[in-house]
Protein backbone atom coordinates (compact mmCIF):
# COMPACT_ATOMS: atom_id res chain seq x y z
CA UNK A 1 0.00 0.00 0.00
CA UNK A 2 1.63 3.44 -1.01
CA UNK A 3 2.25 5.28 2.61
CA UNK A 4 0.20 8.86 2.62
CA UNK A 5 2.34 11.42 3.91
CA UNK A 6 -0.40 12.55 7.20
CA UNK A 7 0.06 15.24 9.37
CA UNK A 8 2.20 15.08 12.77
CA UNK A 9 0.02 16.52 14.91
CA UNK A 10 -3.12 17.31 15.29
CA UNK A 11 -2.81 20.31 16.85
CA UNK A 12 -5.02 23.64 17.24
CA UNK A 13 -2.96 25.25 15.30
CA UNK A 14 -2.08 23.44 12.24
CA UNK A 15 -5.95 22.68 12.05
CA UNK A 16 -8.90 24.87 12.33
CA UNK A 17 -11.43 21.54 12.07
CA UNK A 18 -13.92 21.39 15.20
CA UNK A 19 -12.26 19.17 17.47
CA UNK A 20 -14.34 16.03 19.75
CA UNK A 21 -14.03 13.99 16.67
CA UNK A 22 -11.38 16.42 15.09
CA UNK A 23 -13.65 16.40 12.08
CA UNK A 24 -17.56 17.68 11.97
CA UNK A 25 -18.02 13.97 10.23
CA UNK A 26 -21.41 12.66 9.72
CA UNK A 27 -21.08 9.43 8.93
CA UNK A 28 -24.63 9.03 8.70
CA UNK A 29 -26.03 11.36 6.49
CA UNK A 30 -27.92 10.34 2.94
CA UNK A 31 -24.47 10.47 1.31
CA UNK A 32 -22.93 7.84 3.19
CA UNK A 33 -24.34 4.27 1.91
CA UNK A 34 -25.32 2.37 4.32
CA UNK A 35 -23.45 -1.65 4.63
CA UNK A 36 -20.85 -0.14 2.45
CA UNK A 37 -17.01 -0.48 3.91
CA UNK A 38 -15.52 1.46 6.69
CA UNK A 39 -12.99 2.65 4.28
CA UNK A 40 -16.01 3.79 2.00
CA UNK A 41 -18.34 5.42 4.09
CA UNK A 42 -15.51 7.47 5.52
CA UNK A 43 -14.12 8.56 2.17
CA UNK A 44 -18.26 9.56 1.36
CA UNK A 45 -18.45 11.61 4.79
CA UNK A 46 -15.32 13.25 4.02
CA UNK A 47 -15.82 14.21 0.73
CA UNK A 48 -19.57 15.82 1.85
CA UNK A 49 -17.17 18.04 4.41
CA UNK A 50 -15.16 19.29 1.87
CA UNK A 51 -17.53 19.85 -0.62
CA UNK A 52 -19.84 21.51 1.30
CA UNK A 53 -17.17 23.95 2.89
CA UNK A 54 -17.18 22.22 6.61
CA UNK A 55 -13.48 22.34 5.77
CA UNK A 56 -11.58 24.98 3.05
CA UNK A 57 -9.22 24.62 0.48
CA UNK A 58 -5.75 23.85 2.27
CA UNK A 59 -6.55 23.10 4.97
CA UNK A 60 -4.85 20.12 7.05
CA UNK A 61 -6.83 17.04 8.02
CA UNK A 62 -5.99 14.92 10.86
CA UNK A 63 -3.04 12.59 10.83
CA UNK A 64 -4.48 9.33 9.98
CA UNK A 65 -3.69 7.79 13.53
CA UNK A 66 -5.29 10.62 15.25
CA UNK A 67 -8.54 10.42 13.13
CA UNK A 68 -8.39 6.31 13.30
CA UNK A 69 -8.53 6.70 16.94
CA UNK A 70 -11.08 9.78 17.37
CA UNK A 71 -13.70 8.35 15.14
CA UNK A 72 -13.38 4.58 15.79
CA UNK A 73 -12.03 3.31 12.35
CA UNK A 74 -9.26 1.11 11.80
CA UNK A 75 -6.38 3.22 10.32
CA UNK A 76 -5.82 1.52 7.62
CA UNK A 77 -9.66 2.71 6.72
CA UNK A 78 -8.36 5.97 7.20
CA UNK A 79 -5.47 5.71 4.48
CA UNK A 80 -7.36 4.23 2.35
CA UNK A 81 -10.17 6.51 2.45
CA UNK A 82 -7.23 9.63 2.17
CA UNK A 83 -5.98 7.74 -0.54
CA UNK A 84 -9.23 8.00 -2.65
CA UNK A 85 -9.84 11.52 -1.50
CA UNK A 86 -6.29 12.51 -2.90
CA UNK A 87 -7.03 10.08 -6.31
CA UNK A 88 -9.95 12.07 -7.13
CA UNK A 89 -8.54 15.58 -6.44
CA UNK A 90 -10.26 16.24 -3.00
CA UNK A 91 -6.76 16.25 -1.07
CA UNK A 92 -3.16 16.70 -1.92
CA UNK A 93 -0.77 15.43 -0.03
CA UNK A 94 3.25 16.40 0.90
CA UNK A 95 5.64 14.33 1.86
CA UNK A 96 6.89 15.07 5.36
CA UNK A 97 3.76 17.73 6.43
CA UNK A 98 0.47 15.60 5.19
CA UNK A 99 -2.32 15.54 3.89
CA UNK A 100 -4.08 18.79 3.26
CA UNK A 101 -8.29 20.08 1.82
CA UNK A 102 -7.05 20.72 -2.03
CA UNK A 103 -6.25 24.23 -3.32
CA UNK A 104 -9.34 23.53 -5.94
CA UNK A 105 -12.22 21.43 -5.15
CA UNK A 106 -13.44 19.85 -8.09
CA UNK A 107 -17.40 21.21 -8.69
CA UNK A 108 -19.70 18.96 -7.30
CA UNK A 109 -22.30 17.64 -9.60
CA UNK A 110 -26.03 19.37 -9.46
CA UNK A 111 -27.89 17.08 -7.08
CA UNK A 112 -30.11 19.18 -5.16
CA UNK A 113 -33.37 18.52 -7.21
CA UNK A 114 -32.78 14.95 -7.55
CA UNK A 115 -36.53 13.03 -8.35
CA UNK A 116 -37.10 10.40 -5.34
CA UNK A 117 -37.14 7.32 -7.34
CA UNK A 118 -39.73 4.93 -6.13
CA UNK A 119 -39.01 1.00 -7.15
CA UNK A 120 -41.51 -1.05 -6.54
CA UNK A 121 -40.21 -4.93 -6.01
CA UNK A 122 -42.65 -7.49 -5.53
CA UNK A 123 -43.23 -8.59 -2.04
CA UNK A 124 -43.88 -11.71 0.33
CA UNK A 125 -47.07 -10.43 2.01
CA UNK A 126 -50.23 -12.36 1.94
CA UNK A 127 -51.17 -14.46 -0.93
CA UNK A 128 -48.33 -12.90 -3.52
CA UNK A 129 -47.19 -14.30 -6.17
CA UNK A 130 -44.01 -16.14 -7.50
CA UNK A 131 -43.35 -16.63 -3.88
CA UNK A 132 -41.18 -20.30 -3.63
CA UNK A 133 -40.70 -22.06 -0.66
CA UNK A 134 -37.02 -22.56 0.16
CA UNK A 135 -36.08 -26.05 0.61
CA UNK A 136 -33.30 -26.26 3.27
CA UNK A 137 -31.70 -29.41 1.31
CA UNK A 138 -31.79 -27.90 -2.21
CA UNK A 139 -29.81 -24.74 -0.71
CA UNK A 140 -27.52 -26.88 0.93
CA UNK A 141 -26.96 -29.04 -1.87
CA UNK A 142 -26.91 -26.23 -4.23
CA UNK A 143 -24.52 -24.47 -1.69
CA UNK A 144 -22.19 -26.98 -2.51
CA UNK A 145 -22.34 -27.69 -6.06
CA UNK A 146 -21.43 -23.72 -5.96
CA UNK A 147 -18.61 -24.03 -4.10
CA UNK A 148 -16.98 -26.83 -5.67
CA UNK A 149 -17.71 -24.70 -9.09
CA UNK A 150 -16.07 -22.13 -7.43
CA UNK A 151 -13.03 -23.70 -6.72
CA UNK A 152 -12.55 -25.11 -9.81
CA UNK A 153 -13.37 -21.78 -11.67
CA UNK A 154 -11.17 -21.48 -14.59
CA UNK A 155 -10.52 -20.44 -18.11
CA UNK A 156 -14.25 -21.36 -19.43
CA UNK A 157 -15.68 -18.73 -16.76
CA UNK A 158 -12.50 -15.63 -18.07
CA UNK A 159 -13.80 -15.47 -21.69
CA UNK A 160 -16.57 -14.33 -23.68
CA UNK A 161 -18.91 -16.76 -24.23
CA UNK A 162 -21.28 -18.63 -26.73
CA UNK A 163 -24.52 -16.11 -26.83
CA UNK A 164 -26.81 -19.26 -26.33
CA UNK A 165 -25.37 -19.82 -22.69
CA UNK A 166 -23.11 -22.79 -21.47
CA UNK A 167 -23.41 -25.83 -22.98
CA UNK A 168 -23.58 -28.62 -20.03
CA UNK A 169 -26.73 -26.81 -19.16
CA UNK A 170 -28.59 -26.91 -21.77
CA UNK A 171 -27.39 -30.54 -22.49
CA UNK A 172 -28.99 -31.06 -18.63
CA UNK A 173 -32.01 -28.83 -19.80
CA UNK A 174 -32.55 -30.81 -22.72
CA UNK A 175 -32.82 -33.64 -21.01
CA UNK A 176 -35.06 -32.34 -18.01
CA UNK A 177 -37.26 -31.46 -21.16
CA UNK A 178 -37.73 -34.81 -22.75
CA UNK A 179 -37.99 -37.03 -19.40
CA UNK A 180 -40.59 -34.36 -17.95
CA UNK A 181 -42.39 -32.90 -21.01
CA UNK A 182 -41.62 -35.50 -23.64
CA UNK A 183 -40.02 -33.12 -25.91
CA UNK A 184 -37.44 -33.92 -27.67
CA UNK A 185 -34.60 -31.36 -28.45
CA UNK A 186 -30.60 -31.24 -29.02
CA UNK A 187 -28.90 -28.86 -26.62
CA UNK A 188 -27.97 -26.43 -29.63
CA UNK A 189 -31.75 -25.08 -29.76
CA UNK A 190 -31.72 -24.15 -26.21
CA UNK A 191 -30.96 -20.82 -25.21
CA UNK A 192 -30.23 -19.87 -21.18
CA UNK A 193 -31.93 -16.45 -20.57
CA UNK A 194 -32.15 -14.59 -17.73
CA UNK A 195 -35.99 -15.46 -17.32
CA UNK A 196 -39.50 -15.65 -19.17
CA UNK A 197 -39.23 -12.00 -20.22
CA UNK A 198 -35.60 -11.81 -21.25
CA UNK A 199 -36.44 -15.16 -23.90
CA UNK A 200 -39.84 -13.17 -24.73
CA UNK A 201 -37.49 -10.09 -26.19
CA UNK A 202 -35.20 -12.20 -27.58
CA UNK A 203 -36.89 -13.96 -29.40
CA UNK A 204 -39.44 -11.39 -30.82
CA UNK A 205 -36.71 -9.13 -31.80
CA UNK A 206 -35.44 -12.01 -34.08
CA UNK A 207 -39.12 -13.17 -35.64
CA UNK A 208 -41.14 -9.62 -35.78
CA UNK A 209 -40.69 -5.93 -36.91
CA UNK A 210 -41.85 -2.81 -34.95
CA UNK A 211 -45.44 -2.50 -34.91
CA UNK A 212 -46.14 -6.54 -35.48
CA UNK A 213 -49.46 -7.83 -34.20
CA UNK A 214 -48.98 -10.56 -31.39
CA UNK A 215 -51.89 -12.47 -29.54
CA UNK A 216 -51.65 -12.38 -25.87
CA UNK A 217 -54.21 -13.95 -23.82
CA UNK A 218 -57.09 -11.74 -22.48
CA UNK A 219 -56.75 -12.43 -19.14
CA UNK A 220 -53.24 -13.15 -19.50
CA UNK A 221 -49.65 -12.67 -18.25
CA UNK A 222 -49.34 -8.84 -17.79
CA UNK A 223 -45.30 -8.89 -17.29
CA UNK A 224 -45.36 -10.59 -20.80
CA UNK A 225 -48.08 -7.85 -22.23
CA UNK A 226 -45.55 -4.94 -20.94
CA UNK A 227 -42.78 -6.51 -22.34
CA UNK A 228 -44.31 -6.84 -25.37
CA UNK A 229 -45.64 -3.55 -25.69
CA UNK A 230 -42.12 -2.16 -24.26
CA UNK A 231 -40.37 -4.00 -27.72
CA UNK A 232 -42.11 -1.70 -30.08
CA UNK A 233 -44.94 -4.29 -30.62
CA UNK A 234 -48.79 -4.54 -30.68
CA UNK A 235 -50.37 -7.12 -27.79
CA UNK A 236 -53.99 -8.06 -29.08
CA UNK A 237 -55.61 -9.40 -26.37
CA UNK A 238 -57.42 -12.36 -27.38
CA UNK A 239 -59.91 -13.90 -25.31
CA UNK A 240 -59.66 -17.24 -23.36
CA UNK A 241 -62.90 -19.50 -22.46
CA UNK A 242 -62.64 -22.89 -20.41
CA UNK A 243 -60.69 -24.37 -23.73
CA UNK A 244 -58.17 -21.76 -23.82
CA UNK A 245 -57.40 -19.16 -26.36
CA UNK A 246 -59.97 -18.18 -28.62
CA UNK A 247 -58.18 -18.95 -31.90
CA UNK A 248 -61.11 -17.92 -34.13
CA UNK A 249 -61.74 -14.65 -32.60
CA UNK A 250 -57.85 -14.13 -32.73
CA UNK A 251 -58.27 -14.29 -36.25
CA UNK A 252 -60.52 -11.71 -36.40
CA UNK A 253 -58.75 -9.05 -33.74
CA UNK A 254 -55.23 -9.62 -34.94
CA UNK A 255 -55.32 -10.98 -38.36
CA UNK A 256 -51.86 -10.16 -39.27
CA UNK A 257 -50.03 -11.02 -36.06
CA UNK A 258 -46.69 -13.46 -36.97
CA UNK A 259 -46.64 -14.61 -33.02
CA UNK A 260 -48.95 -15.85 -30.17
CA UNK A 261 -47.49 -16.16 -26.75
CA UNK A 262 -49.88 -18.35 -24.86
CA UNK A 263 -49.62 -20.45 -21.32
CA UNK A 264 -51.52 -23.69 -22.47
CA UNK A 265 -50.89 -25.80 -19.97
CA UNK A 266 -52.08 -23.61 -17.20
CA UNK A 267 -53.56 -20.43 -18.28
CA UNK A 268 -52.36 -17.72 -16.51
CA UNK A 269 -54.29 -16.53 -14.83
CA UNK A 270 -57.58 -18.64 -15.17
CA UNK A 271 -55.72 -21.80 -14.85
CA UNK A 272 -57.26 -23.59 -17.91
CA UNK A 273 -55.50 -26.65 -19.93
CA UNK A 274 -56.05 -25.62 -23.90
CA UNK A 275 -57.73 -28.19 -25.35
CA UNK A 276 -56.33 -30.96 -27.97
CA UNK A 277 -58.70 -29.27 -30.43
CA UNK A 278 -57.52 -25.84 -29.86
CA UNK A 279 -53.77 -26.43 -29.58
CA UNK A 280 -54.23 -27.55 -32.95
CA UNK A 281 -56.12 -25.04 -34.49
CA UNK A 282 -53.30 -22.57 -33.06
CA UNK A 283 -50.65 -24.59 -34.91
CA UNK A 284 -52.69 -24.68 -37.81
CA UNK A 285 -53.17 -20.87 -37.94
CA UNK A 286 -49.63 -20.61 -37.49
CA UNK A 287 -48.84 -22.59 -40.26
CA UNK A 288 -51.06 -20.82 -42.57
CA UNK A 289 -49.82 -17.64 -41.26
CA UNK A 290 -46.26 -17.96 -41.24
CA UNK A 291 -46.05 -17.37 -37.60
CA UNK A 292 -44.61 -18.46 -34.49
CA UNK A 293 -46.46 -19.26 -30.90
CA UNK A 294 -44.65 -18.60 -27.64
CA UNK A 295 -45.42 -21.16 -25.22
CA UNK A 296 -44.83 -19.90 -21.41
CA UNK A 297 -44.94 -23.74 -19.85
CA UNK A 298 -44.25 -21.07 -16.34
CA UNK A 299 -45.16 -24.12 -14.08
CA UNK A 300 -45.51 -27.36 -15.84
CA UNK A 301 -43.54 -29.39 -12.89
CA UNK A 302 -46.30 -28.31 -10.39
CA UNK A 303 -48.55 -30.66 -11.54
CA UNK A 304 -50.92 -32.33 -8.74
CA UNK A 305 -54.05 -33.89 -10.58
CA UNK A 306 -54.17 -36.17 -13.65
CA UNK A 307 -51.73 -36.36 -17.33
CA UNK A 308 -50.63 -33.01 -18.63
CA UNK A 309 -51.47 -32.78 -22.27
CA UNK A 310 -48.27 -33.32 -24.62
CA UNK A 311 -46.86 -29.85 -25.29
CA UNK A 312 -47.83 -27.42 -27.99
CA UNK A 313 -44.23 -27.73 -28.41
CA UNK A 314 -44.16 -31.78 -28.30
CA UNK A 315 -46.79 -31.80 -30.76
CA UNK A 316 -45.08 -29.56 -33.31
CA UNK A 317 -42.17 -31.14 -33.12
CA UNK A 318 -40.61 -27.19 -32.49
CA UNK A 319 -41.29 -26.20 -35.92
CA UNK A 320 -43.67 -23.21 -35.48
CA UNK A 321 -43.27 -23.31 -31.46
CA UNK A 322 -40.83 -21.32 -29.44
CA UNK A 323 -41.02 -22.88 -25.45
CA UNK A 324 -40.44 -21.21 -22.66
CA UNK A 325 -38.97 -22.39 -19.19
CA UNK A 326 -38.24 -20.97 -16.43
CA UNK A 327 -36.01 -22.13 -12.96
CA UNK A 328 -38.19 -19.11 -11.30
CA UNK A 329 -40.38 -21.41 -9.25
CA UNK A 330 -38.62 -25.29 -9.72
CA UNK A 331 -35.79 -23.03 -7.70
CA UNK A 332 -36.02 -19.75 -6.93
CA UNK A 333 -36.84 -16.44 -8.44
CA UNK A 334 -33.37 -15.03 -7.35
CA UNK A 335 -31.42 -16.86 -9.94
CA UNK A 336 -32.23 -15.23 -12.83
CA UNK A 337 -32.05 -18.43 -15.02
CA UNK A 338 -34.53 -18.97 -17.87
CA UNK A 339 -34.68 -21.08 -21.36
CA UNK A 340 -36.35 -21.28 -24.63
CA UNK A 341 -35.89 -24.23 -27.15
CA UNK A 342 -36.10 -23.29 -30.35
CA UNK A 343 -37.15 -24.39 -34.23
CA UNK A 344 -34.12 -24.88 -35.88
CA UNK A 345 -34.90 -22.80 -38.74
CA UNK A 346 -34.73 -19.90 -35.52
CA UNK A 347 -31.44 -20.68 -34.12
CA UNK A 348 -29.12 -18.84 -35.83
CA UNK A 349 -31.53 -15.79 -35.94
CA UNK A 350 -32.04 -15.93 -32.22
CA UNK A 351 -28.42 -16.33 -31.75
CA UNK A 352 -27.56 -13.35 -33.48
CA UNK A 353 -30.25 -10.97 -31.48
CA UNK A 354 -29.34 -12.39 -28.28
CA UNK A 355 -25.28 -11.55 -28.86
CA UNK A 356 -26.65 -7.98 -30.25
CA UNK A 357 -28.92 -7.51 -27.04
CA UNK A 358 -26.29 -8.58 -24.27
CA UNK A 359 -23.45 -11.13 -25.48
CA UNK A 360 -24.42 -14.18 -23.60
CA UNK A 361 -25.22 -15.24 -20.17
CA UNK A 362 -22.89 -15.02 -16.71
CA UNK A 363 -21.57 -18.30 -16.45
CA UNK A 364 -20.83 -18.78 -13.04
CA UNK A 365 -24.21 -20.01 -12.04
CA UNK A 366 -24.81 -22.28 -14.54
CA UNK A 367 -22.86 -25.25 -13.11
CA UNK A 368 -24.19 -25.33 -10.41
CA UNK A 369 -27.63 -25.51 -12.13
CA UNK A 370 -26.54 -28.56 -14.45
CA UNK A 371 -25.29 -30.20 -11.28
CA UNK A 372 -28.70 -30.08 -9.47
CA UNK A 373 -30.44 -31.52 -12.18
CA UNK A 374 -27.96 -34.21 -13.12
CA UNK A 375 -27.64 -35.16 -9.56
CA UNK A 376 -31.30 -35.72 -9.17
CA UNK A 377 -31.14 -32.81 -6.66
CA UNK A 378 -33.74 -31.12 -8.37
CA UNK A 379 -35.77 -33.71 -9.11
CA UNK A 380 -35.94 -34.47 -5.14
CA UNK A 381 -36.83 -30.78 -4.48
CA UNK A 382 -39.55 -31.06 -6.82
CA UNK A 383 -40.97 -33.96 -5.26
CA UNK A 384 -40.59 -31.99 -1.73
CA UNK A 385 -41.76 -28.74 -2.78
CA UNK A 386 -44.49 -30.65 -4.81
CA UNK A 387 -46.41 -32.04 -1.74
CA UNK A 388 -45.89 -28.76 0.22
CA UNK A 389 -47.70 -26.72 -2.72
CA UNK A 390 -50.90 -29.43 -3.14
CA UNK A 391 -51.23 -28.67 0.97
CA UNK A 392 -50.79 -25.22 0.63
CA UNK A 393 -53.43 -24.91 -2.61
CA UNK A 394 -56.19 -27.26 -0.77
CA UNK A 395 -55.75 -25.26 2.61
CA UNK A 396 -56.72 -21.92 0.69
CA UNK A 397 -59.62 -23.24 -1.40
CA UNK A 398 -60.86 -25.42 1.55
CA UNK A 399 -60.84 -22.41 3.73
CA UNK A 400 -61.84 -20.11 0.89
CA UNK A 401 -64.81 -22.00 0.18
CA UNK A 402 -65.80 -22.61 3.60
CA UNK A 403 -65.58 -19.19 5.05
CA UNK A 404 -66.64 -16.79 2.31
CA UNK A 405 -70.62 -18.34 2.74
CA UNK A 406 -70.65 -19.05 -0.74
CA UNK A 407 -69.24 -15.33 -1.56
CA UNK A 408 -66.71 -16.94 -3.57
CA UNK A 409 -66.13 -19.83 -6.00
CA UNK A 410 -63.10 -21.46 -5.93
CA UNK A 411 -62.00 -23.82 -8.37
CA UNK A 412 -59.24 -25.93 -7.52
CA UNK A 413 -56.26 -25.77 -9.77
CA UNK A 414 -54.49 -29.40 -11.02
CA UNK A 415 -51.50 -27.43 -11.60
CA UNK A 416 -49.62 -24.45 -10.90
CA UNK A 417 -49.01 -21.88 -7.87
CA UNK A 418 -51.76 -19.80 -7.59
CA UNK A 419 -55.41 -19.95 -7.65
CA UNK A 420 -58.50 -17.95 -8.33
CA UNK A 421 -61.15 -16.92 -6.04
CA UNK A 422 -64.05 -15.34 -8.09
CA UNK A 423 -67.48 -13.48 -7.05
CA UNK A 424 -70.26 -13.87 -9.23
CA UNK A 425 -70.02 -12.61 -12.74
CA UNK A 426 -72.51 -9.48 -11.46
CA UNK A 427 -70.95 -8.13 -8.56
CA UNK A 428 -69.04 -4.72 -9.35
CA UNK A 429 -64.88 -4.84 -9.66
CA UNK A 430 -65.21 -2.33 -6.75
CA UNK A 431 -65.92 -4.91 -4.37
CA UNK A 432 -63.15 -7.26 -4.86
CA UNK A 433 -60.67 -4.29 -4.88
CA UNK A 434 -62.50 -3.39 -1.21
CA UNK A 435 -62.02 -6.63 0.21
CA UNK A 436 -58.34 -6.96 -1.07
CA UNK A 437 -57.57 -3.78 0.72
CA UNK A 438 -59.44 -4.50 3.89
CA UNK A 439 -58.02 -7.39 4.49
CA UNK A 440 -54.60 -6.49 3.56
CA UNK A 441 -53.75 -8.94 0.78
CA UNK A 442 -51.24 -8.90 -1.66
CA UNK A 443 -52.27 -11.04 -4.32
CA UNK A 444 -53.54 -9.48 -6.95
CA UNK A 445 -57.50 -8.16 -8.36
CA UNK A 446 -58.22 -10.52 -11.54
CA UNK A 447 -59.56 -7.96 -13.15
CA UNK A 448 -55.86 -6.53 -13.81
CA UNK A 449 -54.84 -9.39 -15.73
CA UNK A 450 -57.12 -8.72 -18.42
CA UNK A 451 -56.98 -6.03 -21.76
CA UNK A 452 -60.30 -5.53 -23.33
CA UNK A 453 -62.40 -8.15 -22.29
CA UNK A 454 -64.98 -7.32 -19.89
CA UNK A 455 -63.36 -8.48 -16.38
CA UNK A 456 -64.34 -11.17 -13.77
CA UNK A 457 -64.84 -9.64 -10.02
CA UNK A 458 -62.16 -11.89 -7.67
CA UNK A 459 -58.72 -12.29 -7.40
CA UNK A 460 -55.90 -14.49 -8.01
CA UNK A 461 -53.95 -15.86 -5.27
CA UNK A 462 -50.52 -17.29 -4.84
CA UNK A 463 -50.03 -19.97 -2.41
CA UNK A 464 -46.71 -21.24 -2.97
CA UNK A 465 -43.59 -20.31 -0.24
CA UNK A 466 -46.49 -19.16 2.13
CA UNK A 467 -46.74 -21.66 5.70
CA UNK A 468 -49.81 -22.85 6.22
CA UNK A 469 -51.21 -21.60 9.22
CA UNK A 470 -50.49 -17.93 7.49
CA UNK A 471 -52.66 -19.09 4.27
CA UNK A 472 -55.55 -20.13 6.44
CA UNK A 473 -55.21 -17.36 8.53
CA UNK A 474 -55.14 -14.49 5.27
CA UNK A 475 -58.04 -16.55 3.85
CA UNK A 476 -59.99 -16.64 6.80
CA UNK A 477 -59.99 -12.44 6.84
CA UNK A 478 -59.79 -12.22 2.71
CA UNK A 479 -63.34 -14.31 2.64
CA UNK A 480 -64.52 -12.07 5.76
CA UNK A 481 -64.12 -8.47 3.88
CA UNK A 482 -65.18 -10.38 0.72
CA UNK A 483 -68.37 -10.82 2.39
CA UNK A 484 -68.43 -7.57 4.25
CA UNK A 485 -67.44 -5.79 0.91
CA UNK A 486 -70.26 -7.53 -0.73
CA UNK A 487 -72.81 -6.92 1.82
CA UNK A 488 -72.29 -3.11 1.32
CA UNK A 489 -71.80 -3.22 -1.81
CA UNK A 490 -75.46 -4.56 -2.33
CA UNK A 491 -76.74 -2.14 -0.08
CA UNK A 492 -75.15 0.73 -2.31
CA UNK A 493 -76.70 -0.55 -5.34
CA UNK A 494 -79.86 -0.69 -3.68
CA UNK A 495 -79.60 2.68 -2.64
CA UNK A 496 -78.71 3.84 -6.19
C1 LIG B 1 -47.13 -16.69 -16.66
C2 LIG B 1 -45.74 -16.61 -16.11
N1 LIG B 1 -44.71 -16.91 -16.92
C3 LIG B 1 -43.44 -16.87 -16.48
C4 LIG B 1 -43.13 -16.53 -15.18
C5 LIG B 1 -41.70 -16.53 -14.73
O1 LIG B 1 -41.04 -15.43 -15.17
P1 LIG B 1 -39.46 -15.31 -14.97
O2 LIG B 1 -38.81 -16.51 -15.53
O3 LIG B 1 -39.12 -14.08 -15.78
O4 LIG B 1 -39.21 -15.13 -13.52
C6 LIG B 1 -44.16 -16.20 -14.31
C7 LIG B 1 -43.83 -15.76 -12.93
O5 LIG B 1 -44.63 -15.47 -12.10
C8 LIG B 1 -45.50 -16.24 -14.78
O6 LIG B 1 -46.52 -15.96 -13.97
Amino acid sequence: MRNIPTNSLPSAAKSSLPTKTGLPLDLTGPHVTPGASAAHRLYQALCEMIVSGLVKPGEPLPPSRTLATQAGFRRNAVVIAYERLIADGFAEATVGSGTFVAARIPARTAEPNRPKVIVETPGQGAFALGCTHIDERAVQRFRAFVGRRMRNFGSEHLHYGDPRGSRELRAAIADHLLSARGLRCDPDQIMLTSGTLHALRIVLSAILRAGNQVWCEDPGYPAARKTIANCGYRAVGVPVDEHGMRVAKGRIAGPAARAAYVTPSHQFPLGVQMSMQRRLELLDWARQAGAFVLEDDYDSEFRYDGAPLMSLAGIDRLQRVIYLGTFAKTLFPGLRIGYCALPERLIADVTAARAALDRFPGTLMEGAVADMLNSGAFAANLRRVRKLYREARDALAETLEAESHGALSVPVPSQGLHLVARFDRSVDLSVAARAKQAAGAEGWLLADTYSRARPLPGFVLGFSGHAVPQLVASAERLARESRAALRTGNRSDRQT
